[in-house]
């Protein structure tokens, strides 16, 4: 029998990595660096987990990490800017001293052959413009916006091509604390959701623009959260309920970047829930010309829904979370629910590789776009053995089985050119402190104490290492590994 020709990772492929700035920085107030929300919601917490004050600090130790990016194979490393690093009051005057730290890391990057990936903005807006403006609330809040990512373009377009507006601009706005809202009343939180997600449309669209004239051959595009809903039955209420919770956690958004406006259920779930948006004049103009060279794909697990009737006490649209802050039901449309099917981690992420071909396709034949894994990953609480060791297994079977299927959708035709699995090294969950660990690094601390911060090569970066060696040939763990 003739055995199935597989279709091979293109040469070229982005093996990457990915971080963001407030998890893996610290350094949160040295070299005049602002704070940003994210401190500050870390901040509430700090007495249970550790907070974004050190993270990993690759502030001080960015040398030694780049070195062991480079020992990793890495061809590509995808990271944010601190907007708070490089205008301390997000509007105001430009931080010199953070934009030579960013020049030296890109440059050492590049050095080292690896391809810089910078988002703009990973959940950390300066929180002097929540102070001024109360955040996206204000259309200030997209000037500054613009302004800042036009810096950037300056600053480091000649050495920077791939650019990533905003990071889960699709997640962030379901979580309050995020995008600081502290409205109680529900139909208000919701309408203050709805302007500030607007607002970051007409951010993204205006950075989009600015990029293509800033950047010579520059590309541009979001970090989306991918949402793969299965219906809990057959009952055709429950297969529209799961397309509903994909379509209102993850679709309007990519439908928002690539068309302009907002898709038909999307408008009128905003004018049954009385919250459309200010908009003005000249914004669709903007919104519809700015167009995106790619999608960033954050992929992690997949959800299940049933429908979920609304009733006298809970209007059409109206939403409520259960269990964890961004899984929300929503009335008239989809309840969240179990998918007993899959197992699910020991943070309750219920993984599933097939989903990520699942979303991949759909997108791919939605926008006919090029894409890029930009994270992926298993949050796991690793340990450290006596040996300096840490044999994490789990982490190189999740992996595993997602890059095979990366491989398959290649083969289905998808133009997927890289693949950055979250993260480069263990750093600051985004609200899970430091147990919570992701990397291919180990950074000896916990949530409580820095100690050493100590980076230890885990088993997965030797996996990884050969899996980039092989172009994604050589899969299984080497004996060596172990
Ligand atoms: C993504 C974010 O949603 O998930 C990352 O872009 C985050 O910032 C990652 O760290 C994993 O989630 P968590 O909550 O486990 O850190």
């Amino acid at each position: 029998m003739q055995q199935k020709e597989r279709k091979q990772f293109p040469n070229g492929f982005l093996w990457g990595a990915s971080s963001s700035a407030f998890q893996i920085e610290g350094g949160w107030q040295e070299g005049n660096k602002g704070m940003t929300v994210a401190d500050f919601n870390s901040f509430k917490r700090s007495d249970k987990q550790a907070d974004s004050k050190v993270a990993s600090d690759f502030y001080h130790h960015w040398e030694e990490d780049i070195e062991l990016m480079k020992e990793l194979g890495l061809k590509a490393y995808r990271f944010s800017i601190s907007w708070a690093r490089i205008i301390p009051d997000g509007d105001g005057e430009v931080n010199e001293e953070g934009l030579a730290f960013y020049h030296k890391v890109i440059n050492r990057l590049i050095e080292r052959g690896i391809t810089p990936l910078v988002t703009l903005y990973h959940f950390d807006l300066p929180y002097a413009l929540v102070e001024k403006y109360n955040g996206w609330e204000s259309r200030e809040c997209v000037d500054a916006f613009e302004r800042y990512a036009k810096i950037c373009f300056k600053e480091f377009g000649d050495k920077v091509k791939y650019w990533m507006v905003h990071n889960e601009q699709n997640l962030m706005i379901r979580v309050n604390e995020r995008m600081n809202i502290y409205e109680t009343d529900d139909y208000l939180a919701d309408k203050m959701r709805a302007q500030m997600d607007y607002h970051m449309f007409l951010a993204h669209a205006r950075a989009v623009l600015a990029c293509h004239k800033m950047v010579v051959d520059g590309k541009v595009g979001p970090a989306i959260s991918s949402t793969c809903t299965y219906p809990l039955t057959n009952k055709p209420e429950d297969v529209w309920s799961a397309k509903m919770n994909d379509w209102f956690k993850t679709n309007y958004c990519l439908d928002m970047y690539y068309h302009g406006e907002y898709p038909g259920y999307y408008m009128r779930y905003l004018k049954e829930r009385d919250i459309v948006p200010h908009m003005e004049e000249g914004d669709k103009d903007i919104l519809k010309s700015a167009k995106m060279d790619f999608i960033g794909v954050n992929y992690y697990r997949t959800l299940c829904s049933s429908y979920l009737p609304a009733d006298e006490k809970h209007p059409m649209g109206s939403r409520v979370y259960r269990g964890n802050e961004v899984d929300f039901d929503q009335y008239g449309y989809c309840r969240d629910e179990k998918n007993e099917n899959l197992q699910a981690s020991e943070y309750g992420a219920q993984i599933d590789p097939m989903g990520l071909r699942i979303v991949l396709n759909e997108y791919y034949q939605r926008y006919h776009l090029p894409m890029i894994i930009a994270e992926n990953g298993l949050g796991m609480a690793d340990t450290l053995t006596e040996d300096e060791r840490v044999h994490d297994e789990y982490r190189i079977a999740y992996l595993k089985e997602h890059i095979k299927v990366c491989q398959l959708v290649i083969e289905d035709g998808v133009e997927l050119f890289g693949y950055c699995p979250w993260s480069v090294i263990d750093l600051l969950s985004s609200h899970q402190g430091f147990k919570k660990r992701y990397g291919f690094v180990y950074v000896n601390r916990d949530d409580h104490d820095v100690k050493d911060l100590r980076r230890i090569k885990k088993d997965s970066f030797y996996w990884y290492q050969n899996v980039i060696k092989t172009n994604g040939e050589q899969l299984e763990q080497l004996e060596t590994e172990r």
